[in-house]
């Protein structure tokens, strides 16, 4: 490991603009018991990319609004206080994750329908699982910001990545945080979820969005067992998360620990699969 490699990745996590005020002003407003639409709005114009990403989104056939809206006041007067939670915070991603991730062999529009069918992915879970309000709000931030690591890491995949491609020859059953230890000596999920410390989530974000790649670490909460299973469905479903996804190994017992019995796995997998779909056709 290169000690001097690995000083520089933390250096540029220092350089990574910190989670928006707006967002975290729009959810304290959020978790009122009486929402105030007004100042809702006004905290959300108040950071032009968040708000024009939500109108892009909101507008969307995925979210079924009877008409299309030209103003956030109208949108929030349609949705739930959920809904409008998810289009925010899948806003802040799409805030991140507009650059290409050539590192990972991605573009910006594709992690950030990977980040959204994640966010999909995980509603549809944390409702079978009757989840409260708080823990679907850590759900979604989770699930939407999964990925967040690989902004910082990016630039080291991609000078290092002959040295990456030597590793996946060598050990071709190791999974692809493995060689992302070996070679930068860290991982996506580990610099996510300092990230996530930093930025001063709770510590059950930070650790699920460290834990997503993680076999041991991801069956330690039932947030991070959900982040992580959401995001191994929204590759299975076609909404991959860059070319890393395919060297993961699912844990077996993922699906127990959640408690989860999919008698049939058809039709909430359809139901993410159709609303994603209709995201990505809205939004490029
Ligand atoms: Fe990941
Ligand atoms: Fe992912």
């Amino acid at each position: 490991m290169n000690e001097l490699l690995l000083e520089r990745i933390f250096d540029k996590v220092e350089n990574i603009p910190p989670f928006p005020e707006t967002a975290q002003k729009a959810l304290t407003i959020l978790r009122k018991e009486e929402v105030d639409f007004r100042e809702l709005e006004r905290v959300v114009k108040s950071d032009p990319g968040i708000a024009a990403n939500f109108l892009r989104l909101v507008n969307s056939p995925a979210f079924m609004l009877p008409q299309k809206v030209d103003s956030l006041f109208k949108a929030f007067m349609y949705l739930g206080v959920n809904q409008i939670k998810f289009i925010l915070l899948a806003s802040v991603a799409g805030v991140y994750f507009n650059k290409d991730l050539k590192g990972y062999g991605i573009s910006a529009q594709d992690i950030w329908i990977h980040s959204l069918a994640c966010g999909v992915l995980g509603e549809i879970l944390g409702n079978l699982l009757n989840l409260s309000y708080e823990k679907i709000e850590s759900l979604y931030i989770g699930c939407l910001l999964h990925d967040i690591g690989k902004i910082v890491l990016n630039l080291y995949t991609t000078i290092e990545k002959e040295k990456f491609q030597e590793v996946i020859k060598k050990e071709p059953t190791w999974d692809f945080n493995q060689v992302e230890w070996l070679v930068l000596g860290v991982d996506h999920g580990l610099v996510g979820g300092y990230l996530f410390k930093k930025w001063g989530f709770p510590e059950e974000i930070s650790t699920a969005i460290r834990a997503h790649h993680d076999p041991d670490l991801m069956l330690q909460s039932r947030l991070s067992a959900l982040v992580a299973l959401s995001n191994i469905l929204a590759n299975m479903i076609g909404f991959e998360g860059g070319v890393d996804c395919f060297y993961y190994k699912v844990p077996e017992n993922l699906i127990d620990y959640l408690g989860l019995d999919f008698k049939d796995w058809t039709e909430p997998l359809r139901e993410a699969y159709k609303k994603v779909f209709y995201l990505h056709r809205s939004l490029f």
